[in-house]
């Protein structure tokens, strides 16, 4: 296990990318409607991308093929954009972008409704968001990698949630995938002690049945075995002697 430990120069490229990342969701979000494909939103993401001198983390990353992610509903992650794929009043989209930017990487995700939307959904989603929170909240000098995952584990799981473990956040600086592994469970004072410099991207995938995933037939899509709905918030957090410093919080 390699960790790398940022500088505040580091840190200030990783916000610079991060910032990016979150203007490139800001307008997806905008977006996001009854009637729009996600290809269409992957369209957007790219104009952003291009727009911003930035290049993308995701395509060709493994073979990826676009520039964002799209999970709809039982889509727990890496759902691929596409034009037959038409948004409908009650879905919830994750979106989920990364970019490379003077060499440093930004990734983030967010989980939206799509017009009114049920309360379940609405639920769920609301309590993944605030998962994230807390674990963002314990991103401080002195606590353990596993308290963030705890922080995620016992909120969901006191709502009737499940977390799911087949997929975590990561660390993140010149490559979009470091060391450590970022699980959204875990005992709390247990793993690496938190060092100022250490960034994360932690990103709790959350649903609101059995926390079994598969992946579908064409090797990225994600979903929930029981096909229940699942969400996914994701923010690059650096850890500061002032506290979490969540790099890709929108600044507006
Ligand atoms: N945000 C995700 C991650 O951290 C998405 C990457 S999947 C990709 O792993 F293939 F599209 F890159
Ligand atoms: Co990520």
């Amino acid at each position: 296990m390699k960790i790398f430990l940022k500088t505040p120069e580091e840190i200030k490229k990783l916000q610079a990318a991060n910032q990016i990342v979150a203007r490139v969701l800001d307008a997806c979000e905008a977006a996001v409607r009854p009637g729009v494909s996600t290809w269409d939103l992957n369209e957007i993401a790219d104009r952003e991308l291009q727009r911003a001198g930035a290049t993308s983390a995701f395509l060709g990353y493994h073979g990826y093929p676009a520039v964002l992610c799209t999970s709809v509903n039982e889509v727990v992650v890496h759902g691929i954009p596409r034009k037959d794929l038409i948004l409908q009043e009650g879905d919830i989209i994750g979106i989920d972008f990364g970019c490379f930017k003077e060499g440093y990487c930004g990734d983030a995700a967010r989980t939206l409704p799509v017009g009114r939307v049920s309360a379940e959904a609405q639920a769920l989603m609301d309590a993944t968001r605030e998962s994230l929170e807390r674990a963002i909240a314990h991103c401080v000098l002195g606590n353990r990698l596993q308290d963030i995952g705890w922080a995620v584990q016992s909120y969901v799981e006191e709502r009737g949630y499940s977390v799911v473990r087949s997929f975590v956040g990561h660390g993140i600086g010149q490559a979009m995938h470091e060391d450590p592994q970022v699980p959204n469970y875990g005992t709390p004072g247990r793993g690496l002690r938190l060092r100022e410099g250490l960034v994360l991207a932690i990103e709790p995938m959350v649903n609101q049945g059995l926390s079994e995933v598969e992946v579908l037939a064409d090797r990225w899509t994600a979903v929930t075995r029981d096909r229940s709905l699942s969400a996914h918030f994701e923010h690059s957090v650096a850890i500061t002697a002032e506290g979490p410093y969540v790099l890709s919080r929108p600044h507006g």
